[in-house]
C-alpha cells in the first residue's frame, strides 16, 4: 500500500501555492504599510505555554494539541495558535523594555487535533498580527481596518465583522456567576457538554452550536449589560472608532471565542460561505492579561489570526489559478541546438526572463504543442543556423507577429514593448 498524508492535513500543489502566495504577499505588503514587522516563533513550545494562556478547559487544550515527551520528559506541544508564543517571545527578548509599541504579524502553520471537515484541519493556517504596549480603542479599529483592506484588496467579499466585549477582572466574575446561576436552573435542556461547562466555564455556553442549546442561550442574560464603566466606555469608543473608518458591524454579546486569555473587545469575521459552523475565517481580539499569566510584567496586547485555508476557500470561486506563464520557450532541433538553448536560456533567467526548455526529448511539433499549453508568450526555434548566425526568430504567439534579434538584444525585446505579464 502507498503511504498518503495523515488526515487532516493537506499537500499543496503548485497550482493551489500560486493563490497561497498571494495571500501572503499581500500581507506582507500591506502590514508593513501599518507598521508591522514579521516574527517567527518556533512550531513546537513548551505545553504549559498554551495550557496556562488559553485555558486549562479549553477545547484546545483539553483535547487538540498535539503533545508529546522528549527524550528528557519535558511536555512539549506542536503549537495550536500563534499569540501565546508571540507574547512569550515578547517577554523573553525583552521588546517590551523601551515602552514603546511593537507591532508584529506571522504567517505560518498551526497544529489542532480536530475533527477535521471542510474549513477544519489538524495542520492549518494562520496569518495573524499582534500589537503589544497599548491599549487604545483606536488601534484595535486600526487593525480592523487593515484586516478590511487586506480582505478587499484580495477580493474576498461578502464577510461579516462580529464585534463584542468580554469585560475585564473586574466586570466579568459578575457576570460569570449570573450565568452559572441561570443556567442550573436550565440544566435538562443544554447538551452534555454545556452541562459540564455550566459549571466549569459557563461563558463558553454561549459558543455552543448544538441547536438543542440554541433557545437557552437565547434567554441568558447579556455580558454587555453587565459591562464595568471601563470596559463600557472603551467598547463604545472602539464602535465610534469602526465608524470613522466607515467599518460595518454587528455587536454579537454571545461572541465569546473558545481562548480564555480575552479580556474586553473580542472580534470575529465570518462568511456563510463556509457553512454555518466553521465560518470565521478571521478571530481576535484583546488579551491584556496573558503577559502576567507567563509571569511577566502588564502588556497590553490586541490581535487577530486569519485562517489561510478558510479565505482560499473563498477565493478560489473567483481565481481562476494558473501556473506561472513562460516568457519565451526555447525550442531545439538537435543535441547542439540544446546546448545553444540551455547557455540562452541562462542569460535570460539571468535579465529577469522566464525561459523555458522542454527536457522530455520531444519532436520540434510536441515542444511547440507544449509551448502552447503552457501559453508561453514567445517561442524561439534554435537549430544548425540560428547558433551559426547567432540570430534568433522570435515569434509572438498571440498574433504570429515574427522578428530575428541578436542574442544580446532578446530579454530587452520581450521586457520592453512586450514586457512580461506575470
Ligand atoms: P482562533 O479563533 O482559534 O484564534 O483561530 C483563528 C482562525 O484560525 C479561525 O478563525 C480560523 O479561520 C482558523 N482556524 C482555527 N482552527 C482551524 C482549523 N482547525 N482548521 C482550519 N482553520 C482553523 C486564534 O488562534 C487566536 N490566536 C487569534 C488571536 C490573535 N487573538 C488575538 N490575537
Amino acid at each position: 500500500m502507498t503511504i498518503k498524508s495523515v488526515r487532516g492535513t493537506h499537500d499543496l500543489l503548485p497550482e493551489s501555492v500560486q493563490l497561497w502566495q498571494r495571500i501572503e504577499a499581500s500581507a506582507r505588503r500591506l502590514f508593513e504599510l501599518y507598521g508591522y514587522a514579521e516574527v517567527r516563533t518556533p512550531i513546537f513550545e513548551q505545553t504549559e505555554l498554551f495550557a496556562r494562556t488559553i485555558g486549562s478547559d479549553s477545547d484546545i487544550v483539553q483535547k487538540e494539541m498535539y503533545t508529546f515527551s522528549d527524550s528528557k520528559g519535558k511536555s512539549i506541544s506542536l503549537r495550536p495558535e500563534g499569540t501565546a508564543p508571540v507574547m512569550r517571545a515578547n517577554l523573553e527578548h525583552g521588546l517590551y523594555h523601551d515602552g514603546g509599541i511593537h507591532k508584529l504579524y506571522y504567517i505560518g502553520p498551526m497544529f489542532r487535533h480536530e475533527r477535521p471537515q471542510k474549513g477544519r484541519y489538524r495542520q492549518f493556517h494562520q496569518v495573524g498580527a499582534e500589537v503589544l504596549g497599548s491599549d487604545h480603542p483606536a488601534l484595535e479599529a486600526e487593525v480592523i481596518d487593515m484586516l478590511d483592506r487586506f480582505l478587499e484588496e484580495l477580493g474576498a467579499t461578502g464577510l461579516r465583522l462580529l464585534v463584542n466585549s468580554v469585560g475585564c477582572p473586574t466586570c466579568r466574575p459578575g457576570y460569570v456567576k449570573l450565568l452559572r446561576e441561570e443556567l442550573s436552573k436550565r440544566q435538562d435542556d443544554l447538551c452534555p457538554q454545556c452541562q459540564r461547562r455550566s459549571e466549569t466555564n459557563p461563558l463558553r455556553v454561549l459558543d455552543c452550536k448544538v441547536p438543542a442549546c440554541q433557545p437557552v442561550i437565547d434567554e441568558l442574560p447579556s455580558i454587555l449589560e453587565h459591562l464595568c464603566e471601563n470596559c463600557r466606555q472603551h467598547f463604545e469608543s472602539f464602535r465610534a472608532y469602526l465608524g470613522h473608518h466607515k467599518i460595518h458591524y454587528e455587536v454579537v454579546p454571545r461572541l465569546v471565542r473558545g481562548l480564555d486569555y480575552y479580556v474586553g473587545t473580542t472580534f470575529e469575521m465570518v462568511s456563510s460561505k463556509l457553512g454555518p459552523t466553521q465560518n470565521a475565517v478571521v478571530g481576535g481580539g484583546r488579551y491584556d492579561g496573558l503577559s502576567q499569566l507567563l509571569g511577566g510584567p502588564p502588556v497590553q496586547g490586541f490581535g487577530f489570526a486569519l485562517g489561510i485555508e478558510r479565505l482560499v476557500v473563498l477565493l478560489e470561486e473567483t481565481q481562476d489559478s494558473q501556473l506561472p506563464r513562460p516568457d519565451i520557450f526555447l525550442a531545439y532541433l538537435d543535441e547542439q541546438a540544446l546546448e545553444e538553448s540551455l547557455q540562452l536560456a541562462q542569460e535570460l533567467r539571468r535579465q529577469e526572463i522566464f525561459a523555458y526548455i522542454d527536457f522530455q526529448g520531444r519532436s520540434l511539433k510536441a515542444q511547440m504543442r507544449l509551448a502552447n499549453r503552457l501559453n508561453s508568450r514567445f517561442t524561439c526555434i534554435i537549430g544548425e543556423e540560428e547558433r551559426k548566425s547567432g540570430e534568433f526568430p522570435l515569434k509572438r504567439m498571440e498574433d504570429g507577429h515574427q522578428v530575428t534579434l541578436k542574442r544580446k538584444a532578446i530579454a530587452s525585446y520581450v521586457r520592453g514593448n512586450h514586457g512580461p505579464t506575470r
